[in-house]
């Protein structure tokens, strides 16, 4: 009897090829499934990556209240396409310290993800204040009020507590430090060392324009101006041997 024959049993029999069939699917199930449990982390560790700076999640938190993301996903896919408008495609470290992510694939507008570094400050101020200014066939809403909002921090260290429970390294120094951290890092002429220290590759300081006050405009810009920012893809690539 040749294997095609022997193959023939299970073709013309129902429950046996149910049985088989439940048992192969099973046996690859748990090939996928179960070398996740014994690992402590699915997500490689990429240097450069820190948790979000206290006027850097000041300005996320305005982004997610505004809805920012209804029209704009922070995920570069890894398709020639898109990498070749956007940058390199997002990893998933570059997103482990979101909550909640911005990953998303409606796309009114174009992805977020690499944003930072693009414009100047005055751009995005110009832009988000009125989007026909500069780019006369937007349809983005306008957000000027964002520039005459003074921030309201009250206790910023809550939202650093918060995100340390669902498990951002942010140590007691920057939970002590968050209120002066999030006004230091929009004064130009404040003390900074502590704060560079804590927040590796921050951006400093006035980002709205007006270094009367810090506004939601500041935290916003801060946020948008250090995003895809924090790994160096040159050393990232050349140590997984892709360049
Ligand atoms: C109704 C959809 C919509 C909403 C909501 C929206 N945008 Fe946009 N956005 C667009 C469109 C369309 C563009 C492309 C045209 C332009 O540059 O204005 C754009 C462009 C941008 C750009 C320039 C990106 C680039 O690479 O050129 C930035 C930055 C931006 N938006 C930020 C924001 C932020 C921050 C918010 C929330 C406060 C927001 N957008 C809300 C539709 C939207």
């Amino acid at each position: 009897m040749g294997l095609m024959d022997k193959h023939a049993i299970i073709e013309k029999n129902a429950t046996l090829l149910l049985v088989g069939s439940l048992l192969v699917v099973t046996v690859g199930g748990i090939v996928e499934i179960a070398p996740l449990f014994y690992l402590d982390n699915t997500i490689e560790k990429v240097e450069g990556i820190r948790p979000y700076s206290p006027l850097e999640l000041a300005g996320r938190n305005i982004y997610v209240r505004e809805g920012c993301y209804l029209c704009h996903s922070q995920m570069i896919r890894p398709f020639r396409d898109e990498v070749e408008r956007y940058g390199h495609y997002s990893l998933a470290a570059e997103s482990m310290y979101d909550h909640p992510f911005q990953w998303g694939s409606k796309r009114t507008g174009p992805d977020l993800a690499r944003v930072g570094d693009r414009y100047s400050n005055e751009w995005h101020v110009q832009h988000l204040s009125a989007p026909r200014s500069v780019v006369p066939e937007s349809i983005m809403p306008s957000y000027a009020f964002l520039k005459a909002t003074a921030i309201d921090v009250k206790d910023f260290s809550t939202h650093l507590i918060a995100n340390r429970r669902v498990g951002v390294p942010y140590s007691d120094d920057m939970i002590a430090n968050a209120n002066a951290d999030l006004m230091a890092q929009a004064d130009p002429n404040a003390d900074t060392s502590g704060l560079e220290g804590r927040y590796p590759k921050i951006k400093l300081g006035d980002f709205d324009g007006n270094p009367q006050q810090v506004t939601e405009m500041d935290a916003l810009v801060a946020y948008l101006q250090m995003l895809g920012t924090l790994v160096d893809f040159k050393t990232y690539d050349e140590a997984a041997g892709y360049r």
